[in-house]
């Protein structure tokens, strides 16, 4: 029954080991991914390739179902063709039996791919060919709430340990995909020599009429208001996380128990993890990472 079957699979869960690190150019990455990483960086880019780039956890998946979307002029049942992660490549994503590369080889074009690489580990083609880039970034503190609970209930990322651990390991940069602080500055930076749409997961939750309205023209297309209205409505914490073809329920290494992939979706839940030292050891990193930009972040809804 039921019970039993749900019980089975967290026993089965609960025996996975958790995944290793490694790393490449001081980068911290999944070993899996490091043990691939010469293919991965003479993957061949096609100049109608669009990528979506961000730290893990600052809202990847969102900005993907709105770009499918917008892709598929706001057509949902297009969009509810297969697993997110089907219809967009993961390129440094390996595993035993698959990886993005080789996926992303084998579709056609327009082919749109998906990456958690800082700038510098992304492969060179895609500044050769020109290829279009959306970047979205979100505020440091929610974001490294989002990966705690992530890495507590996904096999496949190094065991997070406690939050007072993981706390300091995020800081240090050492989680996987590297420091926060390092990947939003210098995908920033990038912005100024190359073609890149730059959003923000909080502007997203503010204002996501006018967000997608930016990816839709990023994109050169040109779409009707009740298409825009459409679009808003699919791409909505609620509808998305009801939703099979963007929410990783098929996937045995998460546990949904422990944590949803879609868990909360909103801004300023840090401060229901962050104790009041943390905060402010936080504030002071914060300070010294940032002087350096002119990238701001809004933390508080
Ligand atoms: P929380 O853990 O704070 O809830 P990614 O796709 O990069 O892994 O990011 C996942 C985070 O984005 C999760 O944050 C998830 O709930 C949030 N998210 C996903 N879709 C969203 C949506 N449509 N609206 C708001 N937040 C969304």
């Amino acid at each position: 029954d039921k019970d039993e079957a749900a019980k089975s699979w967290e026993a089965e869960w609960s025996l996975l080991p958790h995944g290793e690190a490694s790393q490449i150019d001081g980068i911290t990455l999944e070993k899996q991914t490091c043990s691939l990483w010469e293919k991965i960086w003479a993957f061949q880019a096609r100049p109608d390739d669009l990528l979506i780039a961000s730290y893990p956890k600052a809202g990847t998946t969102w900005t993907q179902e709105i770009v499918d979307l917008i892709q598929n002029d706001g057509d949902v049942e297009k969009s509810r063709r297969s697993p997110i992660q089907q219809r967009q490549p993961f390129l440094e994503c390996t595993r035993a039996t698959y990886n993005g590369v080789d996926q992303a080889d084998a579709m056609p074009s327009p082919r749109t791919l998906k990456t958690h690489l800082p700038v510098q580990l992304v492969p060179p083609s895609f500044w050769e060919k020109n290829c279009k880039v959306i970047y979205v970034a979100r505020n440091a503190k929610d974001n490294m709430v989002s990966y705690y609970h992530f890495q507590r209930m996904n096999k496949r990322l190094p065991d997070p340990g406690s939050w007072d651990e993981y706390f300091e390991v995020f800081l240090a940069g050492k989680v996987i995909w590297g420091s926060w602080f390092e990947h939003v500055k210098n995908w920033w930076r990038k912005k100024d020599s190359h073609p890149i749409l730059y959003i923000f997961y909080e502007d997203m939750l503010k204002d996501p009429k006018r967000e997608i309205r930016k990816v839709i023209e990023f994109l050169g297309k040109n779409l009707k208001e009740e298409v825009l209205d459409k679009i808003v409505y699919h791409t909505s914490f609620d509808v998305m996380k009801n939703n099979p073809m963007t929410n990783y329920t098929h996937d045995k290494h998460l546990n949904y128990k422990l944590s949803p992939f879609m868990r909360k979706g909103i801004m300023g839940d840090w401060k229901n993890q962050f104790t009041e030292a943390q905060n402010k050891k936080f504030n002071e990193d914060y300070e010294k990472h940032m002087a350096d930009t002119s990238l701001t972040f809004c933390m508080e809804p």
